[in-house]
Order: C-alpha cells, then sequence, then structure tokens
C-alpha cells in the first residue's frame, strides 16, 4: 500500500521558509499607502496635516477611519464628520498602526485565499477580539506598551497567513493534525513545517520593516521571554495573555485548544513584574466581563473587513 503520510519526509530547513517569505514570491508588497503612512510616523514631528493628504488618497480607507473614531469603541457622544477629528481622536500614533494593521491584515485575508474550509472569517474574529482584549487590559494594568494594544492583537497571527500562501497544502494538514491529535496550532505547524506561524510572521514583518513592536508580538507571543529588546517584553506578554484569554472564550481560528491557563504562562510572569496588582486582579471575572464586549468586537471585525 502507497505511503501517504508525508508530514515529517517533505520537511525543510527553516531557511528554505525564511527564503521565501523574503523573496516575497508567493506574498505581497506593502501597499504603498501603508508605506507611507509608517514612513511619516517614523518622523518625529509628526503632524495631523501630514498624515491628512495620504489618507485622501484612499477614499475607502478615510471612510473606514471614520467609522472607526464614530464606533463605540471610542465611545464618543459627538460625531465625528471629519478625518480632521477622527485623527485627533484616535490619536496619531494608533491611527498610524489601525491603517497599517488593516491594510496588512486585508492584504493577506484578500478573497484569493480560497480555501473556504479553513474559516478565514474565524481568523479576523480572534485577531480583532485579541487586539480588544490586549487594549483592556492594558488599560486595566496600566502597562507601559510602546505601540497601540489593538493593533499588535489585530497582526498577531498573520504568520498563519505567510504559511498558507507559502504552502496551502501543507497548512491544512497541519490544521487537520492540530484537531486530530489535539494539538496546539503552534506545536502542529512546528510538526509538519519545522518552523511556526510566529516565525513565518515575523519574518515578513522584518521584510516589510513594520514597527518594532509588531515585529516581536508576531515574532515572540508564543513565547515572550524570547524577546531580547527589554521595550518589547511587556507588550508581547500582553498579546500573549490576551491570546489565550480569546482561546478560553473560544475565539479562536484553525485550533485553541486549549492546554495552558495564563497564571502558569511566561507572559504572566512578566506583566506581573511590571504590575504587582496583577496578582490580586480576579482575572476569571475579567474573562467573564469580556462578555459585555463582544459585540463591540464584532462591530470592529464588520468595519475592518469593509
Ligand atoms: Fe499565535
Ligand atoms: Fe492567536
Amino acid at each position: 500500500m502507497e505511503h501517504t503520510d508525508t508530514t515529517m519526509s517533505s520537511i525543510h530547513p527553516p531557511e528554505y521558509y525564511r527564503n521565501e517569505v523574503y523573496s516575497l514570491t508567493k506574498l505581497p508588497t506593502v501597499p504603498a499607502i501603508a508605506m507611507e503612512i509608517l514612513r511619516v510616523t517614523r518622523e518625529d514631528n509628526l503632524s495631523v496635516s501630514q498624515m491628512i493628504p495620504i489618507i485622501e488618497r484612499d477614499p475607502p480607507l478615510a471612510l473606514k477611519i471614520l467609522k472607526i473614531a464614530n464606533s463605540a469603541y471610542y465611545g464618543l457622544r459627538n460625531r465625528v464628520e471629519t478625518l480632521r477629528h477622527a485623527i485627533v481622536v484616535i490619536g496619531m500614533e494608533e491611527l498610524s498602526h489601525l491603517v497599517l494593521s488593516f491594510t496588512v491584515l486585508k492584504l493577506l485575508l484578500s478573497r484569493d485565499i480560497g480555501d473556504q474550509w479553513l474559516e478565514w472569517n474565524k481568523l479576523w474574529e480572534h485577531s480583532a477580539a485579541c487586539g480588544h482584549i490586549a487594549q483592556l487590559l492594558n488599560k486595566r494594568l496600566r502597562l507601559s506598551v510602546p505601540s497601540s494594544p489593538y493593533s499588535l492583537g489585530l497582526l498577531h497571527d498573520v504568520g498563519k497567513l505567510v504559511l498558507y500562501r507559502i504552502d496551502p497544502e501543507k497548512y491544512t494538514k497541519a490544521v487537520k493534525l492540530a484537531e486530530k491529535d489535539k494539538l496546539t496550532s503552534y506545536d502542529a505547524e512546528m510538526e509538519v513545517f519545522g518552523v511556526t506561524h510566529a516565525d513565518a510572521g515575523r519574518w515578513l514583518a522584518e521584510k516589510w520593516e513594520l514597527p518594532e513592536a509588531i515585529i516581536n508580538a508576531i515574532g515572540f507571543h508564543h513565547k515572550p521571554e524570547l524577546v531580547s529588546n527589554p521595550k518589547y517584553e511587556v507588550s508581547t506578554a500582553l498579546i500573549q495573555i490576551s491570546d489565550l484569554v480569546c482561546n478560553f472564550k473560544s475565539i479562536r481560528f484553525g485550533t485553541g485548544f486549549v492546554q495552558s491557563i495564563p497564571r502558569e504562562e511566561e507572559g504572566w510572569k512578566i506583566l506581573q513584574k511590571e504590575n504587582e496588582k496583577l496578582r490580586d486582579m480576579d482575572f476569571e471575572r475579567f474573562v467573564l466581563e469580556i462578555d459585555d464586549d463582544i459585540e463591540t468586537i464584532q462591530k470592529m471585525v464588520e468595519l475592518a473587513q469593509l
């Protein structure tokens, strides 16, 4: 009988996948608008008037920003009618990261992704929920996160799309293996690819020169203790814990067999070092309270997809 299980036999070395990502042959380049927003954000004296003309060149994007500013997310009483007002409400840096995250996710999740079986829609939901929870926890714990936690959450699992685009067949195999053997997607990918979505996502983020906080959150959200620059330790740990909370709430994509509890994770220790109050926090209650936010999360997912 023919041997059909090629899981282990066709494994490439990690360099193979890194080169696949770096060469961008199967992956898109960053859209010009995202590049430009990134460039402007890097400049010190970033001004609203510099940002407006860039966004205005992309009317659907401008509209989306207005909708976000008017969403329950920012809970404003008065309607935001202009881009200038929207930027003031959202904040320059957060806005630039939001635009970047939406653009990147939308680009990689575009219709040609195919394979409905994988339910990519759930990845939107999972990513938006993770961002939202990160934002809530960040506020609750008064952490010093150098970037908008929402955008870190939005992009943390982008590597799943990268792996899929490089080898859809193998990626599907990893998802099926995870389901069958009740593995985390991280472990299943390791078995099938020899690298994980964290690696693949980090390589793409490096290649695209995304902000460091984003590169770290993508690359190390499963192992925040490996972050080499202490500046990004807390934000990455925050994403690990938010990701686990999502899995607890069953807002997951592919797999998310909960095999660990947040309190036992390295990320928890890192956050606790940052804020001792974490010890007294009623975490279970926090997880329960998130139910009240599900509608807001869902609305943001719809907005992001527009
Ligand atoms: Fe992940
Ligand atoms: Fe995740």
